[in-house]
């Protein structure tokens, strides 16, 4: 197991004890929820939908629920957060979710596989070569034509949150997120060659669509 593994099996290990106060904290309303804000992008025609860095399901376990035309897969690195997400699933009674110990730079998956790629919360946590052939990879096994979602932290433009954002969500993360923060995702997406389409803000996120 290579170090970085190392790192994240032990991180989400014990992350996994308190992840889903998370959701609960930033995202319990509906309306500036992005869980919410990517569920409403996705129409329920028979696609096949692959979310990277699944953690515990949160972003796509609302999509099993409502739109029961999506096949949908998961993979991530940790077992304890694949783990929680398996717990999470059968308290919803969700069956159809497939998931993979996988890592997301190096996929198993075939070229052109899926019609949707999603990516929550996760590609800030990752150094810039792991972003970036996390982002090769997504690209790889996405179709022409396939859509690519990122939900990330953005900072709020409300004053209190924005106080709230500063003193809790930069401490908890690498050291390398101030300079993730400041990434121009248009030029970003440009350079591994997306089509970049727009961003939508939520009060703690931002969700960002990109096209193949
Ligand atoms: C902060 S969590 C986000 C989980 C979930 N997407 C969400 O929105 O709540 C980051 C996840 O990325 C996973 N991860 C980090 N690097 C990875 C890699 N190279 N391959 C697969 N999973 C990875 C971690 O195990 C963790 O579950």
């Amino acid at each position: 197991m290579s170090t970085y593994e190392q790192k994240i099996q032990l991180k989400f290990k014990l992350l996994s004890k308190i992840y889903g106060i998370m959701d609960l904290i930033y995202f319990s309303n509906k309306k500036s929820s992005p869980r919410y804000g990517l569920l409403n992008n996705i129409s329920n025609k028979h696609q096949r939908l692959l979310d990277v860095c699944f953690g515990a399901g949160h972003s796509v376990i609302l999509i099993a629920e409502n739109k029961p035309n999506v096949a949908i897969t998961g993979i991530d690195m940790s077992k304890d957060m694949l783990a929680l997400a398996r717990k999470n699933m059968k308290k919803e009674n969700i069956s159809g979710i497939e998931t993979f110990e996988m890592d997301a730079t190096q996929m198993d998956f075939g070229d052109e596989t899926f019609d949707i790629v999603t990516i929550s919360l996760s590609l800030h946590e990752m150094e810039p070569d792991i972003v970036q052939k996390t982002l090769a990879e997504i690209f790889r096994v996405l179709k022409k034509g396939g859509v690519f979602y990122i939900t990330e932290w953005a900072v709020p433009r409300n004053f209190f949150k924005r106080i709230f954002f500063k003193c809790t969500i930069p401490i908890m993360e690498p050291g390398t997120f101030k300079d993730f923060m400041k990434i121009n995702w248009n030029t970003f997406l440009t350079e591994h060659q997306f089509t970049f389409d727009r961003i939508d803000r939520y009060s703690y996120t931002q969700f960002i669509v990109a096209t193949k």
